[in-house]
């Protein structure tokens, strides 16, 4: 053996093992939190959901305006429109919580009332799913979605998560995308912060 070997030998075996070590505490570190958010389930799910949502005319190019107000809240928009009301997805019913968050610099409700599509920023739901589903926070499903109804996404470890399912459960408070980590704050238990939203 060369001089050259012998160091190669022992350097690449290192270098196979840390990679072992590495892979298997990405894994087990992500793995867990993958089977909570963003999965290929919830994607389809919040895809169902949507044209559910859109048939209901309460998100699209159809949708029913409604009366906008000033939330200001964060990290929700800076005028709002919230509806709420029974859905059908499949074989299960369920209360929806829709909110628009309309986004601009200044802007007023009028402004939103006369462009409402210039304004648009996101689209923040919040769906009673079947028990069981999650059952320690109410089994509310989340979702975040761009006007068009696609999924927002959010950087986890390197990774870029879909927003939709359970976001994010025992999260931190850091990160402002942790809905059921600041919706276990709200008055009432439900995970609903207006008060004049109530469940049938
Ligand atoms: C840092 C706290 C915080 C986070 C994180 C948060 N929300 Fe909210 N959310 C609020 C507050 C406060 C309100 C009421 C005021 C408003 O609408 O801005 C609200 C209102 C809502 C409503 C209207 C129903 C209600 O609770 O009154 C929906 C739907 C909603 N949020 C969905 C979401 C979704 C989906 C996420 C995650 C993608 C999320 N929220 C993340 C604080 C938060």
């Amino acid at each position: 053996m060369t001089i050259l070997n012998t160091f190669r030998v022992p350097a690449l075996l290192l270098q196979s093992l840390a990679g072992i070590i590495l892979i298997a505490s990405v894994i087990s570190c992500v793995g867990p939190m993958r089977g909570h958010v963003g999965t290929a389930d919830d994607i389809q799910y919040a895809a169902k959901l949507w044209s559910v949502l859109e048939s209901e005319r309460m998100v699209g190019a159809h949708a029913k305006t409604l009366k906008p107000f000033i939330g200001a809240a964060r990290p929700h928009g800076w005028v709002l429109e919230v509806e709420s009301r029974m859905v059908q997805l499949g074989e299960h019913r369920g209360f929806v919580v829709v909110k628009k968050n309309y986004r601009g610099n200044h802007i007023s409700v009028a402004d939103v009332e006369k462009n409402r599509a210039k304004y648009l920023n996101s689209i923040s739901v919040m769906f009673k799913r079947e028990a069981g589903y999650d059952p320690e926070d109410k089994n509310w499903f989340w979702v975040q979605y761009k006007p068009d109804g696609q999924l927002f996404t959010m950087r986890k470890m390197g990774m870029k998560i879909a927003m939709a399912g359970k976001i994010m459960k025992g999260a931190s408070p850091d990160k402002n995308s942790g809905c059921i980590y600041c919706h276990s704050s709200a008055g009432g238990g439900d995970y609903i912060f207006y008060p004049d939203i109530t469940l049938p």
